[in-house]
């Protein structure tokens, strides 16, 4: 399998800018892609406030923040975006058809030996990577909220993918410092996020039910169980919109309407109260933070 030097990140949204920019500090040459230009400023903005801060706090050095800062780009054209990458990284919206799409794109335009990965937080790999002729070499490598610090990544093997794609999968993320961690079947909602999404449903009753308030229940998680924030203020850092749309998928899978999303976060959706980034989700924030 050819070395890797070139990922490409298609989507620059809440998890895309991140991976992009995490992977340009660890040393890869990075292209952030995405079909809304506003996006890609955002993202490129955000690149450009980032790096200083980091060296301010000395946490890189000046060589450090500028070579990162050469070493990523940012192409609103997907077939030039990913004409040379060796390694793909799709985190996109989190609809079935739309990647579908796309990876028929990526398929047709990126090159032979490239690995193209879905950072999904819900749909495998096997309902994607019949859309390409490489099924083999198309894979979740989920990453985690915020990606810059999040250390872990599940590489999630469906049984089309290759062990080679898996190995080199594995590989790098250590090169990214990160800690992966494998699947060795598809499951959805893969593994973490089963576990959180078991104490998010149970925080959920709890709250629907009036047991407890948002503030109490997080309180208990944090000062009790020690996770560093409760799971509604987590749900503002990953998004409500994200988890009401993957409740949704899930419930038109199953039919099961115990998968539907709770009540409240239908109306916090309704509303458009997606979290952090919208100013007001499960609590209210100063200020709003780009997607
Ligand atoms: N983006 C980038 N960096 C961030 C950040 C953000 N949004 N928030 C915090 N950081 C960095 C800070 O810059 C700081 O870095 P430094 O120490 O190297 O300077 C470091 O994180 C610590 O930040 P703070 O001191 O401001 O705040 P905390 O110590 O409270 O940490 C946190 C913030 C890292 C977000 C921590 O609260 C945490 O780990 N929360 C849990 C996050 C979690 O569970 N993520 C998984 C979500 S599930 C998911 O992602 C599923 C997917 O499918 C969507």
């Amino acid at each position: 399998m050819k070395e890797i030097n070139n990922i490409t990140v298609i989507g620059a949204g809440n998890m895309g800018h991140q991976i992009a920019l995490h992977a340009a500090i660890c040393g890869f040459n990075v292209i952030c892609t995405d079909v809304n230009s506003d996006a890609l400023n955002k993202a490129k903005n955000f690149v450009d406030t980032y790096l200083p801060e980091r060296v301010v706090k000395e946490r890189l050095s000046q060589v450090e923040a500028e070579a990162a800062r050469s070493r990523i780009q940012f192409v609103d054209e997907l077939a030039l975006a990913v004409s040379e990458a060796d390694y793909v990284i799709e985190a996109v919206i989190e609809k079935l058809a739309i990647k579908r799409a796309l990876f028929k794109d990526l398929d047709r335009l990126a090159p032979a030996h490239t690995i193209l990965a879905s950072n999904s937080s819900a749909i495998v790999s096997s309902k994607i990577a019949d859309a390409t002729l490489r099924p083999d070499k198309v894979l979740n490598l989920h990453f985690f909220n915020p990606a810059l610090v999040m250390k872990l990544v599940e590489v999630v093997q469906g049984p089309h993918v290759s062990d080679e794609t898996v190995k080199a999968s594995m590989a790098l993320c250590k090169k990214l410092n990160k800690k992966p961690v494998l699947l060795k079947k598809e499951v959805d909602g893969f593994l973490l996020n089963r576990l959180l999404d078991a104490i998010g449903r149970e925080a959920n009753w709890l709250l629907e039910m009036g047991v407890a308030s948002i503030e109490d229940i997080d309180m208990a998680c944090v000062y009790g169980a020690g996770h560093p924030m409760g799971p509604f203020r987590l749900n503002d850092l990953t998004g409500l919109d994200l988890s009401y749309i993957a409740a949704m998928e899930n419930f038109r899978n199953s039919g099961d309407p115990k998968d539907l999303p709770p009540p409240t976060l239908v109306e916090h959706y309704s509303k458009g109260e997606y979290g952090e980034k919208t100013g007001q989700g499960w609590y209210q924030y100063d200020k709003t933070t780009d997607e």
